[in-house]
């Protein structure tokens, strides 16, 4: 009896998570960072990027780069949904693109392929693409 009433408890507040999540994130930030497919460390990388965020959390991005065009590319952090969702997603739009074109990537663009982000959480935004900028740099 104990049990049931825990376990439509437990049922209950995962809804009002999922919920309360949805109304916060869009469909393909939630996707992005339930599903990060580009997490990860790349073996021998050829340019690798790693930022300390004003929110003290960190990101690393690991490029494969062959003549000029990003071949493979993976990230790290021990930041938040937001960021798991920012690297993610960003790491989908540079692989096959030239590092120039890597580097005209801005955090507006990366909100906007997002959908949706609260505004609290455009530093992890930022945080991904400064990284990303900084691997580009670092090969260059
Ligand atoms: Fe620190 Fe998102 S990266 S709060």
């Amino acid at each position: 009896m104990v049990e049931d009433n825990l376990e439509v408890t437990i049922k209950e507040l995962q809804k009002k998570i999922d919920h309360d999540e949805e109304q916060a994130y869009s469909k393909t930030v939630i996707r992005e960072y339930r599903n990060p497919t580009n997490f990860g460390v790349l073996k021998h990388p050829d340019a690798v990027g790693v930022i300390k965020g004003s929110c003290g959390d960190t990101l690393k991005i690991y490029l494969k780069i062959r003549k000029g065009k990003i071949t493979d590319a993976r990230f790290w952090t021990d930041g938040c949904g937001a960021t798991l969702a920012s690297g993610n997603m960003l790491l989908r739009m540079i692989k096959g693109k030239t590092l120039q074109e890597a580097n005209t990537i801005t955090n507006t663009k990366l909100i906007e392929a997002l959908e949706r982000l609260p505004q609290e959480h455009y530093h992890c935004a930022l945080l991904a693409v400064n990284t990303l900028h900084a691997a580009v740099k670092q090969y260059i």
